[in-house]
């Protein structure tokens, strides 16, 4: 049995040797296979997780089924297996295994691997969500990684620490850019350019695509170490989408419903995520994990299910040059009660595991969100408009000039944010406060940049708060406004009361520690993300206090 040496990697062949035996079968395959995508897991339950790999047949021609067995062992050495089963898989799921491993033990470590013919997968290692007392929750908290720009170091630094009980990515986990575009020219000089060259838009594109991520080092060791639990954002089908269209989806690229029943076949085939129940919408990617009688953590969609299309400023340039044209924008546009995020069904959800976790006393109500939800309107920007960083920001952002233009009105910085959906906003913070919640603890990606924010409704009702993480490599704010990237970060934050911290130049994640006294976050920052190797320091701590059902940060 040959040693598998491959980053990440747990056990070793003194382990495969001592249980091929007593574990997976031999199943004679006409083609020899490898499991060059590694492992992953996610998901969780308290007595079930998600188990994925995906096979990869030598022969490029090769097209029948193929048909394996998976193994479950509370050890690294698999001296004890308990759980096992069969898979069979093929070309029209892309060789993708997907195994919801039932009837686990709450909290339990297990190491979990697959067999194909006389191969072993890498062996994972996962946890299943506890129940009952639990003294502390720790969570790396991650979004944006793009592969072009730049090394997945944060996932590496992730896999190196064992004490996470789960990932969470809050979505961007890929990004559907051609070599010509977004990233491009990062990823030529890094030897990390995106396949297929093309901006990625068939079910074959978009599977190409996943197989690429997967293929990446880190991804692998952070997928191998820790479950994930994960949501989608917008490019995981394309740039700022919504339930009927996206920003980056052109009339020539076909239909949208194909393109997006396309990405999310390929999203349900290549992420360790459940597949929706029957009935269930594809798009329901909502869901409710339970910690113990310390957290409860609600992950949100809102791209795909419900959300109308953003605002596009651009077109309302003319209606914005007098007091009474802004006043009616604020009103009627951007006000408009049509504008929605999520949907009734869904916040209706929410409500409900909301309340559960309130009818339980768990300290910690968290959601797992895309893009940001704190009041965050844009500084006057006018200062910046004859430099040449706003010439590079034109190629990929045309509307630059009319957006400087109408900085001083003070609108929302992203309109695709919730601050461009105030009265979904509102909705949401309403069916919080229905069930006696204004102690949220909302997790956000999206922005590239890291936030510490206070929520607030707009009639001033403390909602909670808010931790934006940046890109573990697509670039904030800081890398686009060059050496004025501090002086950007200086004027959104003091024009944006409920803004606490903002970053604009690191690339980091979120460790985040939950007890029943008092929780922490630290935001760990890479030094580099153009070499695989690097360092890692705190940028920043905050300390998050509960007091009577309410939340503060307090910088640490
Ligand atoms: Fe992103």
């Amino acid at each position: 049995m040959p040693k598998i040496t491959r980053r990440g990697a747990i056990f070793t062949s003194a382990a495969l040797l001592g249980t091929a035996a007593t574990g997976c079968q031999n199943e004679s395959l006409s083609t020899p296979v490898t499991f060059m995508h590694g492992v992953a897991s996610g998901d969780p339950t308290q007595n079930s997780i998600i188990l994925w790999t995906r096979i990869s047949p030598q022969d490029p021609n090769f097209s029948g089924s193929i048909t394996g067995y998976w193994e479950v062992s509370t050890s690294k050495d698999f001296d004890k297996i308990v759980k096992k089963g069969k898979f069979t898989t093929s070309p029209t799921r892309d060789y993708t295994v997907k195994i919801d491993a039932k009837d686990l033990k709450s909290g339990q470590t297990y190491y979990y691997r697959f067999k194909a013919g006389e191969t072993f997968s890498p062996t994972g290692r996962t946890k299943v969500l506890p129940n009952g007392s639990l003294e502390k929750v720790r969570l790396a908290v991650v979004s944006c990684s793009n592969y072009p720009f730049g090394f997945f170091n944060i996932y590496d630094h992730i896999a190196k620490q064992d004490h996470f009980d789960a990932v969470i990515h809050l979505g961007d986990y890929f990004y559907e850019y051609g070599r010509d575009g977004y990233g491009g020219k990062v990823g030529a000089k890094l030897g990390r350019e995106h396949e297929p060259a093309h901006e990625v838009i068939t079910l074959s594109d978009y599977r190409i695509r996943h197989a690429q991520y997967k293929g990446d080092p880190s991804t692998q060791a952070m997928h191998t170490a820790h479950p994930l639990i994960a949501v989608w954002d917008d490019h995981e089908t394309a740039n700022d989408s919504w339930s009927t269209g996206a920003e980056n989806h052109n009339a020539d690229e076909g239909s949208w419903d194909d393109r997006r029943t396309a990405a999310m076949q390929a999203y349900y085939e290549w992420m360790p995520v459940r597949d929706p129940q029957p009935g269930q919408a594809r798009e329901a990617l909502f869901r409710n994990y339970e910690f113990g009688d310390l957290l409860s953590l609600t992950s949100i969609e809102t791209r795909l299910t419900a959300r109308t299309r953003p605002i596009d400023y651009a077109h309302y340039i003319s209606d914005l040059q007098t007091r009474e044209g802004i006043g009616n924008f604020v009103q009627n546009i951007l006000g408009d009660p049509t504008h929605e995020m999520m949907g009734e069904a869904q916040r209706d959800y929410v409500g409900k595991a909301l309340k559960s976790s309130k009818d339980k006393k768990q300290p910690w109500r968290l959601i797992a969100n895309q893009v940001i939800m704190a009041r965050t309107a844009s500084p006057d920007l006018t200062a910046y408009k004859d430099e040449e960083f706003i010439k590079e920001i034109e190629k990929l952002f045309p509307q630059i000039y009319d957006y400087i233009a109408l900085s001083p009105i003070g609108l929302p910085l992203n309109p695709d944010a919730w601050d461009g959906y105030p009265a979904a906003r509102e909705r949401f913070y309403k069916m919080a406060t229905d069930q006696g919640v204004q102690d949220l603890l909302v997790l956000t990606g999206d922005t590239h940049d890291n936030w510490a924010n206070k929520l607030e409704s707009a009639s001033g009702t403390t909602m909670g708060v808010e931790l934006g993480v940046s890109g573990v490599t697509s670039p904030g704010t800081g890398a686009y406004f060059g050496s004025a990237g501090k002086d950007f970060s200086e004027r959104l934050n003091a024009k944006n009361p409920d803004i606490l911290y903002h970053d604009n130049q690191y690339h980091s994640y979120i460790d985040l520690s939950l007890t029943h006294e008092g929780g922490h976050a630290a935001f760990i920052g890479l030094d580099t993300i153009y070499s695989p190797e690097y360092k890692t320091s705190t940028i920043k701590e905050f300390k998050l206090v509960k007091h009577e059902d309410t939340i503060k940060l307090e910088e640490a």
